[in-house]
C-alpha cells in the first residue's frame, strides 16, 4: 500500500485537500502547491470560498499575486466539501478546536468533518490531524470516526497527528522553514506521513505515536502561556520597585542555560494558547488528576 502513496508524494502526484482553510489551513494550502502538489482548499464556509476563487486573501501572510498566481495555475482549487476532496491522496484537517460555554473541549468541527471523509475514505490515503488538541484525541475520537468506513488505520489507510507549527506576524519564519513533529495513529503511517511532511519543510521530528505528537503541542503552548503570564507579573512588581524590567530580562538573558527570554506584552490571544491549558486541565481530569499549576 505504501509504496503506491510514497511515489505519488516523491513525485508530487498527490493530490491534497486541506480541509478547514483559515489561518493555518490557508497558508498551508499555499505552502503545499509551492511545494508542487496540487491542492484542494476546502472550507465549510462559503464566503471564504467564493473570496478565494475570487481571489481575495483574508489571513495574514497570504498576497493576492500569490494567490492569484495558485488559481490560474489550476492546481489550486477552493471548494466546498466535495466528495473529490474527500478521496485525495492526502486529507490535512485545520479544524477548529475550541471551548465550548463550560470550557470543555469542543471538538464538532471535527468529529463531523471525520464522518464525512469515513463516507468517502478509500483504501491508501493518509488523512493527518493537525489542529491544537489534548493527548488522545487521534486515538479515540478521529480513529473510531473514520474506521467507521470499514477501513483499518494503519493497514487499509494512513493516519498520523502532525500539530500544527504557526508564527503569525514574523515575516522571517515560514510554514516551510519551521520543523514538524510527527506521531503515527497506525501502523506504517509515520513513514509515508514524514515523507510527506519531508516535502516541504526542513526537519521532520518522529515521535513514537499521536499522542506524544499531541502532548507536544500542549507542552509547546502552555510553556509559552505560563512564560507570558510570568514575565507580565514579574513586570507589575518590578515596576513597584524601581526595576527596569528589560534591563533585567537583558541581563538574565546572557546566562548560557535555564533561562529563556520571554518578553513582557499585552498577553496572549488568539486560537491555542488561551485555550490549551483547558484542554490539558479537562483531559487531566478524565484520568484523575487535578492540575494545580496549568
Ligand atoms: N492560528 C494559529 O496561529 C494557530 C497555530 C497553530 C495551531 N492552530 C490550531 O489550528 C486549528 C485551526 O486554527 P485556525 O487559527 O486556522 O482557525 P480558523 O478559525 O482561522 O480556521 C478554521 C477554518 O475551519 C473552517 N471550518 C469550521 N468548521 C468546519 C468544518 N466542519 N469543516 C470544514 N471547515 C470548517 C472555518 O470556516 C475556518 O475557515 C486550531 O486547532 C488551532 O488551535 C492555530
Amino acid at each position: 500500500m505504501s509504496r503506491n502513496l510514497l511515489g505519488l508524494i516523491e513525485s508530487r502526484q498527490a493530490q491534497v485537500a486541506v480541509v478547514g482553510c483559515g489561518y493555518v489551513g490557508l497558508p498551508l494550502a499555499l505552502t503545499l502547491w509551492r511545494a508542487g502538489f496540487r491542492v484542494l482548499a476546502v472550507d465549510i464556509d462559503r464566503q471564504k470560498v467564493a473570496a478565494l476563487r475570487a481571489c481575495r486573501p483574508y489571513v495574514w501572510g497570504v498576497e493576492e499575486p500569490e494567490l492569484k498566481q495558485a488559481l490560474d495555475s489550476g492546481d489550486f482549487v477552493p471548494t466546498e466539501y466535495a466528495d473529490e476532496a474527500a478521496k485525495s491522496d492526502v486529507v490535512l484537517l485545520c479544524l477548529p478546536t475550541p471551548l465550548d460555554e463550560n470550557n470543555i473541549p469542543d471538538l464538532s468541527a471535527l468529529r463531523e468533518t471525520a464522518e464525512w471523509l469515513a463516507q468517502h475514505l478509500r483504501r491508501g490515503q493518509l488523512v493527518v490531524l493537525e489542529s491544537t488538541t489534548y493527548p488522545g484525541t487521534t486515538e479515540e475520537v478521529l480513529r473510531p470516526i473514520l474506521e467507521r468506513s470499514g477501513l483499518v488505520a494503519g493497514r487499509d489507510f494512513y493516519l498520523a497527528y502532525a500539530p500544527h507549527r504557526y508564527d503569525p506576524g514574523s515575516e522571517g519564519r515560514r510554514i516551510g522553514d519551521i520543523p514538524r513533529v510527527v506521531g503515527e495513529g497506525g501502523e506504517a503511517s509515520l513513514e509515508v506521513a514524514a515523507a510527506f511532511y519531508e516535502t516541504f519543510t526542513p526537519q521532520v521530528v518522529r515521535v513514537s505515536n499521536t499522542q506524544t505528537a499531541e502532548a507536544v503541542k500542549m507542552l509547546e503552548n502552555i510553556f509559552r502561556a505560563v512564560n507570558i503570564a510570568l514575565v507580565n507579573e514579574l513586570k507589575e512588581v518590578f515596576l513597584k520597585l524601581g526595576v527596569d524590567t528589560y534591563e533585567a530580562i537583558e541581563a538574565a538573558a546572557t546566562k548560557p542555560f535555564g533561562f529563556m527570554k520571554f518578553l513582557p506584552g499585552p498577553g496572549f490571544g488568539g486560537h491555542c494558547v488561551p485555550v490549551d491549558p483547558f484542554y490539558v486541565a479537562w483531559r487531566a481530569k478524565q484520568v484523575g488528576v487535578e492540575c494545580d499549576f496549568v
